[in-house]
C-alpha cells in the first residue's frame, strides 16, 4: 500500500516549494503535475499551435510523449526524448500550459500517468485538480493559498533575485488572470476539494506550513 498527499491551489501559492521539502522529511517521492502540462505547452510552441485552437491541440497532443524519470531525487520531464526539465519555468510555457490544461484530450492524458505514478509509490503530488480528481482517494488534501498580493510580491522577489527587471502590478495582474482561467475552465477548474484541508499561507513561513502539513498527515496515520 502507498501513501499519497494531494496538495491544490492557485499559481504561486507555495505548493512545489513546500511539497518538495515535505517530500524530503517524509521520504516521499515528489511529482509536480504543473511541469506535465508545461512540457504540453512547451510541445505546441514548438509546433507554433495557437494557443485557441482547441480541436487542433486536442489532436495533436497525442503525438507528444511525456514521461518523467527521477534524477537525484529531482523530477526530470522528458519530452519525445529530449530533457525539457529547464525549459518549463517560462513565464511563457506557464501562460501557454494554462491555456493547454483546458483541454480535454491534454488533461486525459495527463491525469493517466499521475494516477500511474501515485499506484505503485509514496508521493506528495500538487497541481489544480489533484484532490479534486487525480487522487480522490488521497490520505491527506490540503488547498494552499495566498492573496495575491502575497503571491505576486513572492514572484517578484524571486525574479529581482535572479536580476530580471519587472512591474510588480503587472506580476499581480498574470496571476489574477492566470486565476481566473484555472478556476474558470469547464473541465477540473482549480478548487477546493470538500474534505480538503484549507491552508493559507500569506503571513506564514514556508517552514511552518511544511511543519504544519506533516503534522496534518502524522495525525491522519495514527
Ligand atoms: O503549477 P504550474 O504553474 O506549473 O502550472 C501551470 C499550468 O498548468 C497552470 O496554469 C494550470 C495547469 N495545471 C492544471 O491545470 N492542472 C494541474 N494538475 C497542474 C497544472
Amino acid at each position: 500500500m502507498s501513501y499519497s498527499i494531494a496538495i491544490d491551489g492557485p499559481a504561486g501559492a507555495g505548493k512545489s516549494t513546500i511539497a518538495k521539502k515535505i517530500a524530503k522529511k517524509l521520504n516521499f517521492i515528489y511529482v509536480d503535475t504543473g511541469a506535465m502540462y508545461r512540457a504540453m505547452a512547451l510541445f505546441m510552441i514548438q509546433k507554433q499551435v495557437d494557443r485557441e485552437a482547441e480541436e487542433l491541440i486536442g489532436t495533436i497532443c497525442k503525438e507528444a510523449d511525456i514521461t518523467i524519470v527521477y534524477e537525484n531525487g529531482e523530477q526530470q520531464v522528458i519530452l519525445n526524448g529530449s530533457n525539457v526539465t529547464k525549459l518549463l519555468r517560462t513565464e511563457e510555457a506557464g501562460k501557454m500550459a494554462s491555456f493547454v490544461a483546458k483541454n480535454k484530450n491534454v488533461r486525459k492524458k495527463l491525469v493517466d500517468l499521475q494516477q500511474k505514478m501515485a499506484k505503485t509509490t509514496d508521493v506528495i503530488m500538487d497541481g489544480r485538480d489533484i484532490g479534486t480528481c487525480v487522487l480522490p482517494e488521497a490520505d491527506v488534501k490540503i488547498y494552499l493559498t495566498a492573496s495575491s498580493k502575497e503571491r505576486a510580491l513572492r514572484r517578484y522577489k524571486e525574479l529581482v533575485e535572479k536580476g530580471v527587471t519587472c512591474d510588480l502590478d503587472e506580476i499581480e495582474k498574470d496571476i489574477i488572470a492566470r486565476d481566473e482561467q484555472d478556476m474558470n475552465r469547464e473541465v477540473s477548474p482549480l478548487k477546493k476539494a470538500e474534505d480538503a484541508i484549507l491552508v493559507d499561507s500569506s503571513n506564514m513561513t514556508i517552514d511552518e506550513v511544511v511543519e504544519r502539513i506533516i503534522d496534518i498527515f502524522r495525525k491522519k496515520m495514527k
